[in-house]
């Protein structure tokens, strides 16, 4: 199946990931067949696990071993596949992840000592690229208060270290809070989720005209 596999990435915790994870997965399952595999060994995701009846939400599956079998069988019969990984290299998971997948997505704050933590990133993209080279691999500001000269100053930062920022962020709303306390996404979150829905579909727009 032709078929696009995102990876969401960063050895920071806290940034954002699972947050990025499952509003990204829940965006694209609303245009088609969409899995989220959850490689965090915390299982940050188990709340959703057990959500997926809800009308709109991606098929959750938590992957505690043999995380390239579990992208490949994924990959056969769902149009987009996201990858949660976890906030560490040398378990083997994120690399995995980013050997096999098209996207590569980098939550990060916007904060200097998140910024400058990202670096070990842009180190496991040109790893990874020896192996997969079409990896596509780009910065995504998290937690933005609003449209403010810092957080243009940290896309520049961020180009800086070796990779692109996404000109779409996610802004710092409750709403992500609210949803990820229910177990549900933006998208299920009615009228309050529509500026954080907003978000994502920017970002997902964004992503996937991009080349
Ligand atoms: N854009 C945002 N606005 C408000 N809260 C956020 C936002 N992004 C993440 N959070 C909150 O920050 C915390 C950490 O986010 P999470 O996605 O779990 O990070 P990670 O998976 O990288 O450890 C969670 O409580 C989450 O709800
Ligand atoms: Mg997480």
């Amino acid at each position: 199946m032709d078929n696009t596999q995102f990876a969401v990435a960063n050895l920071k915790g806290g940034c954002g990931k699972s947050t990025l994870a499952i509003n990204l997965a829940a965006g694209l399952a609303a245009r088609d067949n969409t899995i989220l595999l959850d490689a965090d060994p915390q299982g940050t995701l188990e709340h959703w696990i057990n959500h997926e009846e809800i009308k709109g939400m991606p098929r959750v599956l938590a992957t505690n071993s043999d995380l390239s079998e579990k992208i490949s069988w994924a990959s056969a019969d769902h149009r987009f596949v996201v990858v949660d990984c976890p906030p560490a290299l040398g378990s083997g998971y994120t690399e995995t992840a980013l050997e096999m997948v098209d996207i590569l997505l980098i939550p990060v704050l916007p904060s200097p000592p998140d910024l400058w933590s990202s670096v070990h990133m842009v180190e496991a993209v040109q790893q990874a690229r020896k192996i997969n080279p079409g990896l596509r691999a780009y910065f995504v500001r998290n937690q933005v208060e609003t449209r403010s000269a810092l957080s243009d100053a940290m896309r520049q930062a961020l180009l800086s270290c070796g990779l692109p920022a996404l000109k779409n962020t996610l802004g710092r709303r409750a709403a992500y809070r609210w949803a990820a306390l229910e177990g549900i996404s933006v998208y299920q979150f009615g009228a309050r989720g529509k500026k954080a829905v907003s978000d994502i579909e920017s970002i997902i727009e964004e992503v996937l005209n991009h080349d």
